[in-house]
């Protein structure tokens, strides 16, 4: 059966040498229905691989209870690969990242009793030895070893960045980690990239890969191949920020010098960014993933996926030139490199005008060119598809009408209650005024979005946009910026409200809105298993911790529809139909949400996911991102909704459609608009010569 191997100059499939070029393409972010059409456009573009991480709260999304069909039936995914000649990189997590929710993790897992994530911990490696000795069941078919696409493994993720916080810990478990995958018989090289132990093979992520890192991997790992397991093209969009692109000549000059290094095997992350259907991205992050990656939301290639598809093949054309030995560095200034690659196969010379960021690669009658143009094609037309025939309402039951309290003395954290099940809980609690006039309210934590109703009236929430990092959220997680006045100091979770009010009982309910978990330590700055959600210090009225409380986990659903719209917290339901002609030519649709507030949307049944029309301003993330900008990272016009659009795969539309959809501030549906795309994109990239 077949073998994987590798040396300095690059991986090795049976033994021949092999140029890796591999895309992302995360199928848990798309319908399998789509999966043939989007690794055929894979192929199409000159794609030797794709990666995907497997989403460990994806497929044992109850303790125990594993899920391998449907869309998370793995193993098909990994056939349509293996039809299509396609390898694969699984990135096998148990900690995965990526934007999705909680990196991946279970919830169920902070209730473990002693759990400490990404660490030598009992309870941990219990949990993710179990469940990676499940999946490994799964992947083991598919194999390269055993005659399958499977020619990598990748187990945990960029531990570098937590590595300090789990000091000795942390080092054993990486260990273990590195070891998992050959006992349990997972036949293939393992990789790990930012951040290796011993027996695994190192790699690097990054917009580009810089000299010096290039410099230091190679005296880390002299005996290794230069991989690139990230090369991102693009970046992940959160709500009220603005929108990230990554130019493709940008792109494609990182992509030269990283050849000109040596390099023989690189991932773009994403080449598929797709949708965050469901509850399904992290923290902050939009419900689109589309990373700017060359093929669009939709599956539908881009200029960047024509361009690169262009450089692939000529790539490739030059595969035996460029792995026959070693790249000659023949000048090096800060101006200028020229590299040389020659030998029987031919002479190929790369010539990198560096502070410019432009180059060229010729050799055996071809050229391929890096230059200050950008390359572009028409951006997609969509198309009126019409909009809702009848609208209905319904109110979301309030605290005072709901059953199904749980009580407490003092506020119970959210997560703890909702088991992560739902973004939403209520807290009431009575708030007596002793001294009419001015009060300040004081949230001493609350996350992510809070709601606060005085006597059933919209008080205030949450200071907008949220950070993206946050600081920690367990013990010790503080809180206000003092004085009266509303603000909230930046990266903390207390929030305060001025107002005023007559003397005597009133009514206080505080409804708290998960953008989902963090991905990671350095959202919170601490273990992610001390993430908190909801209310879990003091609330304070003037000072005075405010209780009794009672918790309102979850939505309780619709109750009596009707034609009037409800104002606050309320369910919208309408039919949109759609003509036969459309059905029949659309390749895909989306719906407009203009009118919407924020809530969540669900099509014949299914959760496409969160809504929010918030203007985007400003970066994101934290602004030293601004240095991306020197990789070629834009930003989308100021002052748009992040995200105005949501995408409906096509499968799911039919002649009548049924849309729901949960408002929780207020709407105007009149102006919801179903849109679709028809025809393919110009020419679809030629297909690559089948190699195998
Ligand atoms: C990397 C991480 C990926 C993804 C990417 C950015 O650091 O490994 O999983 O999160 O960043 O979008």
């Amino acid at each position: 059966m077949g073998t994987v191997t590798c040396d300095r100059r690059s991986f090795l499939l049976d033994g021949r040498r092999r140029l890796l070029i591999s895309g992302e393409v995360h199928y848990a972010r798309s319908l399998p229905e789509e999966w043939p059409g989007l690794l055929d456009r894979c192929r199409a573009c000159g794609l030797d691989a794709v990666a995907s991480y497997v989403f460990w709260n994806f497929h044992e999304p109850e303790r125990g209870v594993y899920d391998f069909s449907g869309r998370r039936d793995l193993g098909c995914f990994l056939q349509l690969c293996a039809e299509r000649g396609l390898k694969v990189i699984l990135r096998l997590g148990p900690y995965c990242c990526a934007e999705w929710n909680y990196g991946g993790f279970p919830s169920y897992l902070r209730d473990e009793p002693g759990i400490e994530i990404r660490t030598w911990n009992a309870p941990y490696i219990e949990r993710a030895e179990r469940y990676l000795r499940r999946l490994a069941e799964v992947v083991r078919p598919w194999l390269y070893s055993n005659g399958g696409p499977v020619i990598l493994v990748q187990i945990e993720n960029e531990y570098n960045n937590v590595a300090a916080r789990y000091g000795e810990a942390g080092k054993r478990y990486l260990a273990w980690m590195a070891q998992l995958p050959r006992a349990l018989d997972l036949t293939v090289p393992v990789l790990m990239c930012e951040g290796a132990a011993p027996g695994a093979i190192a790699a690097l992520n990054g917009f580009s890969l810089d000299d010096r890192r290039i410099a230091e991997f190679r005296a880390a790992h002299p005996g290794l191949p230069l991989s690139w397991t990230e090369c991102w093209t693009g970046w992940y969009n959160t709500w009220g920020y603005r929108h990230h692109y990554r130019s493709a000549r940008n792109l494609g000059f990182h992509l030269l010098r990283f050849l000109g290094h040596g390099g023989s095997f690189w991932n773009y992350y994403m080449w598929h960014g797709g949708t965050n259907f469901g509850r399904n991205s992290m923290y902050l992050g939009t419900t689109a993933y589309s990373f700017d990656a060359p093929l669009d939301e939709g599956g539908e290639p881009t200029a960047k996926a024509f361009y690169l598809a262009g450089l692939h093949e000529i790539l490739h054309r030059w595969e035996p030139v460029l792995l026959a030995g070693e790249p000659r560095v023949e000048v090096d200034t800060a101006e200028c490199r020229r590299v040389v690659w020659s030998g029987e196969a031919g002479r190929l010379e790369l010539e990198l005008e560096l502070k410019k960021q432009r180059g060229a690669l010729r050799g055996n009658g071809h050229e391929i060119w890096v230059s200050d143009h950008e390359c572009e094609c028409a951006a997609p037309c969509w198309c009126d598809g019409g909009g809702g025939r009848d609208w209905e309402f319904a109110r979301e039951p309030r605290p005072a009408e709901r059953r199904d309290a749980v009580f407490s003395t003092e506020v119970c954290e959210q997560l703890t209650l909702t088991r992560d099940r739902s973004d939403y809980c209520w807290y009431a609690a009575e708030a007596e005024v002793t001294t009419p006039g001015p009060q300040l309210l004081t949230l001493e934590a609350a996350a992510d979005l809070v709601y606060v109703y005085w006597d059933g009236e919209l008080l205030g929430s949450t200071p907008l946009p949220l950070a993206e990092n946050r600081g920690p959220t367990g013990e010790g997680a503080m809180t206000v910026g003092g004085g009266s006045s509303l603000e909230r100091t930046e990266g903390q979770y207390g929030v305060q409200f001025a107002f005023s009010a007559a003397a005597g009982r009133h009514r206080l309910e505080i409804w708290c809105v998960s953008l989902g978990r963090c991905k990671g330590d350095w959202m919170i700055s601490g273990p992610m298993n001390t993430e908190c959600k909801g209310l879990w210090r003091p609330v304070r009225l003037n000072g005075r911790a405010l209780g009794p409380w009672r918790q309102y986990p979850g939505l309780c659903g619709p109750g009596a529809w009707s034609r009037s719209p409800a104002a606050g917290p309320q369910w919208l339901r309408t039919t949109i139909p759609v003509a036969p002609d459309v059905l029949a030519a659309a390749i895909d649709f989306r719906l407009a949400a203009t009118g919407l507030g924020k809530g969540f949307l669900r099509w014949n049944g299914f959760e496409l996911g969160r809504h929010w029309l918030l203007p985007g301003h400003g970066y994101g993330a934290d602004e030293s991102w601004q240095d991306a900008a020197l990789d070629g990272l834009t930003l989308g016009p100021d002052g748009e909704p992040t995200q105005a659009y949501y995408r409906i795969p096509p499968t799911l539309v039919a002649a009548e459609n049924r849309l729901e959809i949960f408002e929780e501030q207020q709407a105007d549906p009149r102006r919801i608009r179903l849109e679709f795309r028809v025809g393919k994109t110009s020419a679809e990239p030629a297909a690559k010569q089948g190699d195998e």
